[in-house]
Order: structure tokens, then sequence, then C-alpha cells
């Protein structure tokens, strides 16, 4: 089978070894990929919003299934542009994506169906914002409508803060703003929940808790993720089944109601408080670097479960998982999530021995002149699999002192919560 994948993250090399591990035989490109999808699989050097260029490429080299790893080119509406060529993709179509890209929409959607979530107002310009402001509750939660990479989220302790966050939204720093988003501040834990759907039937997709904070014990400014562990420690039968009923289940009748459904991964931000599940956010597409955190565990050929998806074949798959922990630390360029250099040199990849349940996933790095050098904020994936989370992280921090990149940073405390 050929297999494209796109993005460039460490998601998607995750996706990609695991579909060359299903069969040796299937082919797979990436769009554009990075140095670790270019050892498993042939880079395509196109731009992941150049739809007709990437059709073209699909065509040409008979593309069986076309996985999509990114929420920018599902919001944009890739799947409905090349279902109409009668290609197969998995990934929802741009109706079921504005669960991720309009938080308005997704708070006006849970409102309609009970879907528990923050309490919230919408207000449309920067004085209706203000009045609201000045005599209302504080910590408040301010948020720009659209895809944000993760920065349009302001926590506000006090009432200056929040006419900054204002302001700023206001005049355009994540796009165009008509409207903003308030929300209530809801203290308690935080979890990532997954599905995956073939727009008839969902299966759950396992359950991760990330670190989005730059600094060790989640502190300092929000990343795309530094770290992740999976389970997440909050997750029984209890609670999961309260997640199917009270959010995932009215989520995908909506969506029936809007006459779309829902294919592909989904993944439920959420915050748990007193056992209860409150939705933060919906993203359509695995979380990053959950995803890398997650796959290892899968026991059931991916190939087959994303084949079986795009078929609406899901029911048939008998979906099956390792029981044990998995743990990932993500090392970073120097700097980020604020300025970092490009393109340095990160030596020692080819010495290293991975063991059996032990990964790196490049994520922004790429080759030139057979070297492999940096080529973003957040560079490798190191993920371990075992039956024990402090051993993962033991693990893991040993490999990234043998890869000893002077440019390189991470954090030392991911799962904290469930090794101390
Ligand atoms: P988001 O981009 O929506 O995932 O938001 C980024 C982070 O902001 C989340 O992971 C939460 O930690 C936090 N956050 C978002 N909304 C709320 C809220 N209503 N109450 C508390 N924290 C929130
Ligand atoms: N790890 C957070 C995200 O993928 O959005």
């Amino acid at each position: 089978m050929k297999i494209l994948i796109i993005g460039s993250g460490g998601r998607e090399h995750a996706l990609a070894l695991a579909c060359k591990k299903s069969s040796n035989s299937h082919q797979i490109f990436c769009i554009p990929g990075n140095a670790g999808t270019e050892s498993i699989a042939k880079n395509v050097k196109l731009e992941i919003n150049d739809f007709d260029k990437i059709r073209k490429f699909i065509q040409e080299s008979k593309v069986d299934i076309v996985i999509i790893g990114p929420e920018q080119p599902l919001v944009d509406g890739i799947v409905d542009y090349l279902n109409k060529f009668n290609i197969k993709v998995f990934g929802p179509n741009q109706k079921a994506s504005q669960l991720e890209g309009s938080k308005i929409f997704t708070k006006n959607f849970c409102k309609k169906y009970n879907i528990p979530t923050a309490n919230f107002g919408v207000f449309k310009n920067l004085s209706e914002s203000n009045k609201f402001l000045d005599s209302c509750n504080f910590p408040i939660v301010i948020k720009a409508d659209g895809l944000a990479s993760g920065k349009g989220v302001y926590i506000c302790k006090e009432r200056k803060d929040a006419k900054v966050a204002c302001e700023e939204i206001f005049s355009g720093k994540f796009g165009k703003a008509e409207n903003i988003l308030f929300e209530e501040f809801l203290d308690g834990e935080e979890m990532s929940f997954f599905v995956i759907s073939d727009g008839e039937t969902f299966y759950n997709f396992g359950t991760a808790q990330d670190h989005k904070r730059v600094l060790e014990g989640d502190k300092g400014k929000n990343t795309g993720g530094m770290g992740a562990y999976s389970p997440s420690r909050l997750e029984d039968k209890k609670l999961n089944n309260k997640i199917i009923n009270k959010i995932i289940n009215p989520t995908l009748k909506g969506l029936k109601d809007i006459d779309t459904k829902f294919i592909g991964f989904l993944y439920a931000g959420l915050m748990i408080i007193n056992n209860e599940p409150y939705l933060i956010e919906y993203n359509v597409r695995m979380g990053d670097p959950e995803c890398q955190t997650i796959i290892p565990k899968l026991k059931t050929d991916l190939v087959e479960v994303i084949n079986a998806c795009i078929n609406k074949k899901l029911k048939s798959i008998n979906l099956e998982w390792y029981e044990d922990k998995s743990l990932c630390i993500v090392l970073c360029s120097m700097g980020y999530p604020d300025e970092y250099k490009k393109n340095i040199e990160i030596k020692n990849l080819d010495k290293i021995h991975l063991a059996n349940n032990e990964y790196i996933f490049h994520a922004g790095t790429k080759k030139i002149n057979n070297k492999i050098v940096s080529n973003g904020g957040r560079v490798l994936n190191i993920v371990i699999r075992s039956e024990n989370f402090k051993k993962n992280r033991e693990k893991a921090i040993s490999l990234i002192n043998k890869i000893n990149w002077d440019n390189g940073f991470f954090r030392k405390d991911i799962g904290y919560k469930v090794i101390n």
C-alpha cells in the first residue's frame, strides 16, 4: 500500500514508523517530513497548504491512503478537497474541523448539547469587553477565536492583564478578530482524551497528560508541549464513562445534526474537577507529543485501523493495547519558545542504540549533506515504554545525555505527578 502522511513533526514520525512496522512492503511518503521520516519514508518537498500540488502528487504516485497530521490543513478543508477527487483520506472534513478551528463554535455547540464546559461570554469589540471586565471576578480566561498554535489563550489574574489580552487579540495578533471569548477559570487537573472514529463507530484511543509549560514544575511560557505520559493518572472506568456519555457522545450526535460526521482522531482537552470532566477545547487530530507517547502502546496494526476507518469498517477491528506506561521527553532548541537558532548539527544520533520499546521521534530536524541539523524549536522526542514511569524517565534522560546536544534543553520533571 502507498501511504502519504502530511506534516513534519514528531507526531508524523511516530505515525510513519507505525505504518512502516505494519508491513515493510508499504511505501510511505511524507509531505514535507523531517530527518527522522527520511530514514523510513520518502520526503516530498511540498507546502502543506498547496492542496493542488499535493493532489497532483497523490494521483501521479498512485497513493492509496492519506493521513493528515496537523490541524491547519484540516481546518482549511484538505479532506473535502481531496475527497472530491475520490482520494481516500483519514481526517475530519472542514465542517467537523470547526471543533478546533473556532473556539466560539465549540462553546456554542457545548451549550446547545449540554456538554460540561467553563461558563463563557462572547464580545464583539474592545468597549464591550472592557465593560464586562470592569465588573467581573478574576482570574478569567481570554481566548482568540481561531487557530493560534496554542498561543491565543490568556489566563488573566488581574484586570490589567485582561485588558492587555483584549487589546492584543483585537489588534489582530492572532489574525483578524471579530469576536473574543471570555471563560470562567476552571481549577482542576488536565487530561487529554482521544478517540478514533469512522463516522459510525468510535473507540477510545488512549489518554495522556502533557506538559505545556516550558519550565519545570509547569511554570513559564506555554509551548507546543515539552513532554507527555500515558495513561493519564486520572483515567479509570468510571471517569471514562462520564467522558463518553457527557462529552464524546453528544459531540458526535451534534455533528450529525449539522449533517456531518467525524472521521479521524478526536482529542478532547479536559479539566477534571472532583472526578467530573469539563471540556476545555477540542482538537481534531492527535496531540503532539501525546501521539508519540500513545502510538507505541498500540498493539493492533495502525494501517489496518486507519484503513478500516476510511472504509467505515472500524467496527470490524479489535483495538488492542499494551498495558504499559509510556513517557516522552521533548528535546528543544535553547531559547524555545522564544528566539532560537536553527541549523545546529546534532552529532551523536547515529551512535545511539535503541532497545525494544525505545524511540527517538524527530520533530524540527532536517538533513543537510548527510548531517542531521535542527530546524525548529522542538527537535527530538525521546519515548520509552515499560511497566514503570520512573524507569521510562530515567532511560529517556540517559539517552538525552548520550545525545549530548549542546544547543538543547529539556524538562527533567516530565510525569512528576505520577513519579514522585
Ligand atoms: P488551549 O489552547 O485551549 O488548550 O488552552 C491552553 C491552556 O490554557 C490549557 O491547556 C489550559 O491549561 C488553560 N486553559 C484554557 N482554558 C481554561 C479555563 N477555562 N480554565 C482554566 N485553564 C484553562
Ligand atoms: N499537546 C497539545 C497539542 O497537541 O495541542
